[in-house]
């Protein structure tokens, strides 16, 4: 039977390329519907009406309202949330309302991120906390009732060797052709492309058994920061100007960040992480495991940061 889908978040930083990645794969599903809000439906208009001109369901909704999200979830067997920080939390009531509905069968916890159960330390890092909670949570449901998937991607190399607002956290900046690069630049960071995020998620659906009730922990490549800039020079064939944020720096930075409740505290906790080695796994990855497809190279990512960037 093929899947019947739906996407919460869908328009979001994540949601976006695994919506295109999952519409892209229709032929192989069953429905492909999101849940989102009429506010979305008015401010995203345009993304809106492309997704419905691909055959997306669009279902509004509120997803703290039970009848909404009981209605969204009526046919449905897999269910993809991709919702941001500010909604993690209320994915409690998501997976509980997902575990009454008998057609839902699965569900993906917004995650895609940094491994949170990495370490003993992992448990005491502020942006973990509510994701945590969720996994608690998910852990009293019944694998009868609700099968769920969790997806550990590391960060987004897309997002990691871009420009970042606050360059202390680390930068690549294409057209002044200079980076901040983090620790001495010779820690490797798993990393995983966008795309390839909703190319896993496509994966995994596709392949019920082999990732349902697993936390999946996938990549497109490792590359230390100093492997980036070295990319970025030999495609733009110049040398840039390079400093370092060493890990010492960074924890301070991190600190003062929290101290006043700057909005890139999070960021700075999670690439101390990152630097810290905490991508960096005990086992191989798991994109064999949903069948190892065609992953994005560090030349690949680097090629399109450069684009994305000159054309801004
Ligand atoms: N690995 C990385 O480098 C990395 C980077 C960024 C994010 N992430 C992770 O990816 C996941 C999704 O994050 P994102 O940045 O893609 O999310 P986002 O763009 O901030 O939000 C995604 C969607 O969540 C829905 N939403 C509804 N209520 C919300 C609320 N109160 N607060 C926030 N979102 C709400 C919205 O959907 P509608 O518009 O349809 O209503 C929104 O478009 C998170 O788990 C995040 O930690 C990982």
């Amino acid at each position: 039977m093929p899947a019947n889908i739906l996407i919460i978040g869908a328009t979001g930083v994540i949601g976006t390329p695994i919506t295109a990645q999952v519409v892209s794969a229709k032929s192989s599903f069953g429905r492909i519907a999101i849940l989102t809000s009429k506010n979305t439906v008015s401010s995203k208009a345009e993304v809106i009406k492309s997704l419905k001109e691909k055959g997306v369901e669009v279902l509004l909704g509120d997803l703290e309202v039970e009848a909404d999200v009981k209605k969204a979830y009526e046919n449905i067997d897999t269910v993809v949330s991709c919702v941001g920080r500010g909604a993690i939390e209320k994915q409690i009531q998501l997976i509980k309302w997902a575990s009454e509905t008998p057609n839902v069968k699965h569900f993906f916890p917004s995650e895609y991120g940094t491994d949170i159960e990495h370490n003993p330390s992992s448990v005491n890092e502020k942006p973990h906390q509510l994701k945590l909670k969720v996994r608690a949570y998910a852990k009293t449901i019944p694998k009868d009732k609700l099968h769920l998937t969790y997806l550990v991607t590391g960060p987004y190399s897309d997002l990691y060797m871009g420009k970042t607002g606050k360059e202390e956290i680390g930068t690549f900046d294409v057209k002044a052709k200079r980076a901040v690069l983090l620790g001495d630049g010779n820690g490797p960071v798993s990393f995983t492309a966008m795309a390839d995020v909703g190319k896993l998620i496509v994966a995994c659906i596709q392949q019920p058994s082999a990732s349902e009730d697993k936390i999946l922990i996938v990549n497109s490549f490792t590359a230390t920061p100093n492997e980036i800039l070295a990319e970025f020079e030999k495609q733009t064939n110049a040398k840039w100007e390079v400093s370092y944020t060493s890990l010492e720096k960074l924890k301070e930075v991190e600190k003062q960040a929290w101290e006043a409740g700057a909005p890139y505290a999070t960021h700075a906790t999670l690439r101390r992480i990152w630097t810290e080695g905490g991508t960096l796994y005990s086992k191989p990855r798991d994109n064999g495991l949903v069948g190892e497809p065609p992953m994005e190279s560090l030349a690949d990512q680097v090629r399109q940061v450069i684009a994305a960037q000159t054309r801004s």
